[in-house]
């Protein structure tokens, strides 16, 4: 490890910890100032590792922190992007120590938001003063770090749209994907996209007595159940007409190639403790969850859920539902076509109402490009691997925005694992992810400056 970081180890480390201290929950109102907290945290330490300036930029929502480092003009530019909003930490009671009262245990750190993406976007920061502090900074820098991922990244796009020229750059650098295993470097050189959407049911125009009009009214919830329930067939195949047209067929030597990628399926049950998977039918986990669209329900409520009984034939049911898409499909098409089929579906018993929430979309980046063999020579040298180009199966919407807007490429350059449990309870990040981002950073930018 290079000299600066091994000599300066512990302090990246605590305050990476003061970072995690920040409940940065972007969905809550009720954590607002804490999320411009953790702003000023990002720019405060942005300014001490050495930028010419951090600005706040404020947002109809959360802020987003712009900063740069231009040593020359006529050299390439890096435009870092990262966001320090985390996720809600409920269900607070699974998680053994507090979401944001960070601990090391067993050489991790747990914390809401240690991988997803405070622990990855502050790696940045240290190497940037890393970088700073040796004098081998070889290109400029410019970071956006938002507050608004975990939510959308509405105002990122009203943002990016308004400040083209300065955000001009010639790559856009990530780190908020994961890799295949410690031993085992992988970037992710795809995402999924995005359409999520809120239903609900509505039957009777009150509560009615179960036992009274029970048998001869319609019942939301059974009715949603079985709408949501008729979208899938028996292979796990999605029943919306129209929804598979636009889905990137691969060849058969791009499957091959996708599915080189290692992959345990003992150890991935076992990790999750079910008997077996349960995906689309004539796909592998790999092909499932890389370059296969989803549609899942997230939450479904109505009726009574208080303790002991209450017979009650409730007037609405709900349900929030989210499909993943792949190449070539668009999330507003997708949108619609659900909106329409869902509607049409619905016994005349009851009422439907479909309301869009967000929507983002699919990307692949190339391999082939000078920013993608520079981290992945980075990669090399720290892991002593060449990391494996795979297909993630998250999504982060502005990578789409970014290429049509700036014409920009990301190169996907993620430190976490599958296993540190993002948006669940007890995330972790381990100490030797963050402390290799911070030593594979700085090879990226000289391998890309070369
Ligand atoms: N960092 C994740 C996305 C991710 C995780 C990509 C792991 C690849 C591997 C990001 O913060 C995230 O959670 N995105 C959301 C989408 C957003 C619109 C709420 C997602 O994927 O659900
Ligand atoms: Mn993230
Ligand atoms: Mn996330």
């Amino acid at each position: 490890m290079n000299k600066y970081i091994q000599e300066n180890k512990d302090r990246f480390l605590s305050e990476l910890l003061d970072f995690l201290r920040i409940p940065s929950v972007s969905a809550d109102s009720k954590y607002k100032g804490d999320v411009r907290r953790a702003s000023e945290f990002v720019q405060k330490k942005l300014q001490e590792a050495g930028v010419d300036k951090a600005e706040i930029c404020e947002t109809a929502g959360h802020p987003i922190i712009y900063a740069e480092k231009i040593i020359n003009p006529a050299l390439p530019t890096v435009l870092v992007y990262g966001h320090y909003d985390v996720q809600p930490a409920d269900p607070l009671n699974l998680w053994d120590s507090p979401p944001f009262e960070p601990v090391v245990k067993n050489e991790k750190i747990y914390a809401r938001g240690a991988c997803d993406d405070k622990g990855q976007v502050y790696m940045h920061v240290k190497a940037f003063e890393t970088m700073m502090k040796t004098n081998s900074l070889p290109c400029n820098i410019k970071f956006m770090i938002e507050g608004e991922e975990e939510v959308g990244s509405n105002n990122l796009g009203i943002f990016v749209r308004a400040n083209k020229a300065k955000l001009k750059a010639d790559v856009i650098l990530i780190s908020d994907t994961s890799i295949i295993a410690n031993d085992t470097p992988s970037i992710d050189v795809g995402l999924r996209g995005l359409s999520y959407l809120e239903v609900e049911i509505t039957g009777s125009n009150r509560d009615l007595h179960s036992g009274v009009y029970g048998g001869a009214v319609a019942n939301p919830i059974n009715v949603l159940c079985e709408m949501i329930a008729s979208l899938k067939d028996a292979n796990q195949h999605i029943t919306i007409p129209n929804f598979y047209d636009d889905v990137l067929v691969l060849s058969e030597q791009e499957r091959k190639e996708l599915n080189l990628a290692p992959f345990d399926m003992k150890a991935y049950t076992q990790d999750l403790q079910i008997e077996e998977t349960r995906g689309e039918k004539g796909y592998t986990v790999l092909e499932q969850t890389g370059v296969r669209p989803t549609l899942d329900v997230n939450g479904i409520w109505g009726g009574y859920i208080g303790e002991g009984a209450k017979t009650v034939l409730p007037s609405k049911a709900f349900a929030k539902i989210s499909m993943r898409l792949v190449p070539n499909q668009n999330s507003d098409k997708i949108t619609e076509l659900f909106q329409k089929y869902f509607t049409s579906i619905a016994p005349k018993g009851v009422k439907v109402e479909v309301r869009p929430h967000h929507g983002g979309e699919p990307v692949v980046t190339p391999t082939d490009s000078k920013a993608y063999l520079a981290a992945s020579k980075a990669m090399e040298t720290t892991f002593g691997k060449k990391p494996i180009p795979t297909r993630g199966g998250g999504s982060i919407p502005i990578v789409a925005l970014f290429e049509k807007e700036l014409g920009l490429k990301s190169v996907l350059m993620g430190f976490g694992l599958d296993s540190d449990a993002i948006h669940s309870p007890n995330e972790h990040y381990g100490l030797f992810n963050y402390y290799k981002g911070i030593e594979t950073i700085p090879l990226f930018f000289k391998y890309f400056s070369e």
